[in-house]
């Protein structure tokens, strides 16, 4: 696939099918989000791929109802993690593990996609109770949950009237001039 085509087909989507995601392509994932720029390569980012049925259970409790519903038929959840001392602090504060984090995250979606896979990125769960989940140390930022699962075109029954709107359509984009500028 072309990298404009696997950055299109990136979505939020919430219709999943079930799919079997192997450790080669758990691996596969990892080492595309490790090719991430970092602070002095500092390379902040941690991931729990959590694939185990009971382990997703577990982590599906975490999640806030609005999530729950449609989150609860994914295949994969990867609990993106980091903290801020393993990454740049800059000598006038500038904190930039959760930047890094991000940039590694948005490549593994990327990748996750052009596997046609969906990955879904989250804010909507409890952090706190997916760390003691997880059996991460206090201090850890669980910053979000990616929820992995195959495509489906039929619309899950388990959206609300808003999910399945966002689930015809991509969400809007702003125009040019409502984010940058050339000066
Ligand atoms: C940090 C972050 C948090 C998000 N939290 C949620 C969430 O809790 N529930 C949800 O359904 N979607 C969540 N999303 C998905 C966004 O709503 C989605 O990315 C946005 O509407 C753009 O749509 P697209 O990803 O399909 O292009 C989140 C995305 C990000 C990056």
């Amino acid at each position: 696939m072309e990298f404009v085509e696997v950055v299109n087909q990136r979505r939020s989507l919430r219709s999943f099918a079930p799919v079997e995601v192997s450790d080669a392509v758990i691996k596969n994932l990892a080492a595309v989000a490790g090719l991430a720029p970092s602070c002095s390569n500092k390379q902040p980012w941690r991931f729990v791929f959590v694939r185990s049925p009971a382990m997703l259970e577990r982590m599906f409790a975490t999640l806030a109802p609005g999530n729950a519903n449609w989150a609860k038929q994914a295949s994969l959840i990867v609990a993106v993690w980091s903290q801020a001392d393993l990454d740049c602090r800059t000598p006038d504060g500038r904190d930039y593990y959760q930047f890094d984090t991000g940039m590694a995250s948005a490549l593994l979606m990327l990748a996750a996609t052009e596997k046609n896979l969906v990955a879904h990125p989250i804010a909507g769960f409890d952090p706190q109770a997916a760390r003691q989940v997880l059996a991460l140390p206090d201090g850890v930022r669980v910053i979000t949950l990616i929820i992995v699962g195959g495509h489906t075109q039929e619309i899950s029954s388990a959206l609300a009237d808003w999910q399945v709107k966002a689930e015809k359509e991509r969400s809007a984009r702003m125009a040019f001039e409502a984010f940058a500028s050339i000066v």
